[in-house]
This record gives C-alpha cells, sequence and structure tokens, in this order.
C-alpha cells in the first residue's frame, strides 16, 4: 500500500512524526504488508526556525517532494499547491492521502487528491471555531466534507461532524450508522458516507514521544534564565491578531502592562514581526519582555511545560497547556479546544487589552481545577495506521 503525506507549515511537521513512527513500527511487524509512506512538503513554511528545525529534532526524513510554493494570497498560496499537488498525485498514485490540521497546505492536498479520485484521511478532523471570518474554518469545514476517513482527536469534534450530518462513526472498533434516513433512503449513499473516528490527538502522541528528549536536550531554560513558574510564555500569529494592527496594539500594551511584574517570553512569528515592524513595535520598548525568533518543538516543550501561564492565539498551544497543566489565556473570540475552556483551565478573552491582563494577573486556584484525559492515550498514530490499513 502507498500512501502520501502533505505537509507545509509547521504544526504539521509535529502532527507527522508520530505517523511516521506508527508506518516503521507497521513495517517492522508486518514485512508482507509494506506501506510505502511518500512525503510531500507545500513549501508553506520555509524560514530554518519555521521548518527545517522540525525536521531534524523530529527525526522527519528528507520530504519526497518539495512545491516550494512560499507565502501569498490564500487563494494563490492554496491555488499554487494544488496545481503542483495535483501532478505528483497523478504520477505517484498513491492509495490514500494524509492531510494534517487547517492550513492552506491542508484544504490544497485534500483538493488535489479529492479531485483526482485519491482517497483522502484528514487527521485531527471535526473541530469548529463556527467563526467562518478565521481561514483555518474555511479550511476545516471543506477538508472534512471532501475526506474518506476522518480521523478526530476528540469526541466533541465527532459530535461537531454528526452535527453536520456524518453517519458513519466507528466506536470501539464497530461501525454504527446513526441516521436512519441516510440508510433507509440509499443503501449506496449509506455505505459511501466517510468513517468518523475519535482515535485522541496525534499532537498528544507526539508531545509524549519528545517530552523525554526535550528534558534532556533543551538548554533554553537556562539561556533565557529563566525559572519554572516565574515566567509568562506568548505567542501570537493568528491573522485576526496580526492583519487587525488595533488587536495587535491592544495585546503589545497588554504585555507591557503584564511584563512590569514577571517576565514574559514571546517567541515571535514572522507575520506577527511585520505588523510590528509596521507598528514601529520593538524590544527597545519592553523591560521585562523578551522578543525572540520562533524557537524549536523541544524548547517550545520545555518553556511551555514551566511557563507561570501561557497566553496565546495557537490552537495547538491551549491543547499543550491543558496536557501540563498550565493555565492558559486565549486572545481569540472562540476555540475549537472547547473541552480546555469547560475543565476551566482557558480562558478565552479575545484581544481586550482589559481582560488579558485581568486574566493573566488573577490568582487561579489550579488545586481545585480537574483534568481528563480528553486528548485519548497518546496512540493515535498506529490507530489511524491499523485502520488505513484495513480499508
Ligand atoms: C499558517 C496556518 C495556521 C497555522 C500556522 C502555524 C493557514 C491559513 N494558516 O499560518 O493555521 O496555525 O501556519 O504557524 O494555512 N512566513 C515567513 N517564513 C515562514 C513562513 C511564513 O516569513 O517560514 C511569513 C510569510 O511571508 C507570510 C506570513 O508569515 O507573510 C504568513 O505565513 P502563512 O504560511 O501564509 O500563514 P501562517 O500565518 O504561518
Amino acid at each position: 500500500m502507498k500512501i502520501a503525506s502533505i505537509v507545509g507549515a509547521r504544526p504539521q511537521f509535529i502532527k507527522l512524526a508520530p505517523l511516521i513512527r506508527a508506518v516503521q513500527e507497521h513495517n517492522k511487524n508486518n514485512p508482507k504488508l509494506r506501506i510505502e509512506h511518500l512525503l510531500i512538503h507545500t513549501g508553506q513554511h520555509y524560514d530554518y526556525e519555521m521548518n527545517k528545525i522540525f525536521f531534524k529534532e523530529l527525526g522527519i526524513p528528507e520530504p519526497a517532494y518539495n512545491l516550494e510554493v512560499g507565502s501569498g494570497s490564500q487563494g494563490w498560496q492554496t491555488g499554487e499547491m494544488i496545481k503542483k499537488a495535483e501532478e505528483i498525485l497523478e504520477k505517484e498514485k498513491p492509495h490514500w492521502v494524509l492531510v494534517y490540521g487547517d492550513t492552506n497546505s491542508t484544504l490544497a492536498g485534500a483538493l488535489a487528491a479529492a479531485k483526482l479520485h485519491i482517497s483522502v484521511a484528514h487527521i485531527e478532523a471535526g473541530l469548529r471555531s463556527y467563526d467562518r471570518r478565521m481561514p483555518e474554518e474555511t479550511n476545516r469545514v471543506l477538508i472534512d466534507h471532501c475526506s474518506d476517513i476522518l480521523y478526530c482527536p476528540t469526541e466533541s469534534a465527532v459530535k461537531n461532524l454528526k452535527k453536520e450530518g456524518f453517519t458513519n462513526i466507528i466506536n470501539n472498533g464497530e461501525l454504527i450508522t446513526e441516521n436512519f434516513m441516510t440508510k433507509n433512503l440509499s443503501n449506496l449513499s449509506f455505505l459511501e458516507s466517510p468513517e468518523v473516528i475519535n482515535v485522541g490527538d496525534i499532537m498528544y502522541d507526539a508531545l509524549l514521544i519528545s517530552l523525554e528528549i526535550a528534558e534532556k536536550e533543551s538548554i533554553i531554560l537556562d539561556t533565557l534564565k529563566l525559572k519554572p513558574k516565574e515566567y509568562y510564555l506568548v505567542t501570537i500569529h493568528r491573522a485576526e491578531n496580526t492583519d487587525d494592527k488595533n488587536n495587535l496594539k491592544n495585546i503589545m500594551q497588554a504585555l507591557f502592562e503584564i511584563s512590569k511584574g514577571k517576565q514574559v517570553i514571546f517567541p515571535v512569528h514572522p507575520r506577527t514581526n511585520k505588523t510590528l515592524e509596521i507598528l514601529h513595535i520593538s524590544q527597545k520598548d519592553f523591560i521585562k519582555l523578551k522578543m525572540i525568533d520562533p524557537i524549536s518543538y523541544f524548547d517550545m516543550l520545555m518553556l511551555l511545560k514551566n511557563a507561570k501561564k501561557i497566553l496565546t492565539d495557537s490552537g495547538g498551544m491551549q491543547k499543550e497547556a491543558y496536557i501540563f497543566q498550565v493555565p492558559c489565556i486565549t486572545i481569540r473570540n472562540n476555540t475549537e479546544w472547547v473541552e480546555t475552556v469547560e475543565s476551566g483551565w482557558n480562558t478565552v478573552v479575545g484581544a481586550n487589552k482589559k481582560r488579558i491582563i485581568e486574566s493573566t494577573l488573577s490568582n487561579m486556584d489550579i488545586q481545585n481545577l480537574s483534568y481528563r484525559k480528553f486528548f485519548g492515550d497518546g496512540k493515535a498514530g498506529g490507530k489511524i495506521i491499523s485502520l488505513l490499513i484495513k480499508k
């Protein structure tokens, strides 16, 4: 069996690592049922700190193809990727194309494959913020609806897909068709409806695989002279916060106030950097806030684990904060990771200066917060492969 993974942006390299491991494990145990895994990089992220370092740290092999698309408007970037991915998929003819998350690379990979009638597996399916102004939300909806198997990271993601009419849900290894209408109307549509399964979050696999090595290898706390639980960690890169200059100004003003107390560490995404330059905001405006280049995954894990609180608009970091049981303040108006909010570990505050400051400086009684394993058992990669091989 031949499968192809299409990736292009930083979080996808992290999600890819456990999948590669699962394929290697499968091939070791099943030499007669070998999986050939083709890696296609769209080139959406290209800077060393956004790209190469992740391949190096996570032991991801060189991609077989790099489409070298780079940056551009939403439509241009996605279009270029589709065009170039199509050529390769036509030539390589994989049985399955695997796409990860919700970026333009994910959408392009899914569309290119679906139009060539190649089956699409979406990893991290079913997430919804119900905010169509986010490019990622449009991507999620479209990707899910052109995929053939939907690997959800959580139960709430499965529920979202049920609401959108997906009926074939795999539960405990058994396929349950939940919508009697579909079943009765046409046996064919019932059979062709994509399968939905909660395998857990593959980013949790990645975290478990990497944490031990990160603990040994990362020297970021020493380099930045940080003491555990004595600093706040910030990341901002969403279009809604970087393209809207007022939002970014509000956030930076809040960080100015917060950094009068504890140290603030802010690895700056290239997109954010561009807007900060336009606003003439730089390191010299702050005393205890450190703006640094984007950091590696291992360094990020160590910074996350030891932070007092996390302030972010990233999706992945909200989950990672939860897993490390570090309170998170989400600088967005909504989130897909509703479990983290419902359990009290995550507070959604938007780009509202007052709310960012108040929630960061508030004393949270984290001892009384509950913690449940919403993100599975860290074995999503293996489950994905074993299901795919049966197809
Ligand atoms: C993308 C994803 C987002 C994901 C994020 C992770 C989409 C719509 N968005 O956003 O969901 O959370 O990646 O980082 O796909 N740039 C560089 N160097 C790089 C990469 C980007 O300078 O290596 C600059 C580009 O010039 C561009 C900006 O960053 O101006 C945005 O890059 P892009 O890849 O389009 O989107 P992200 O904001 O990174």
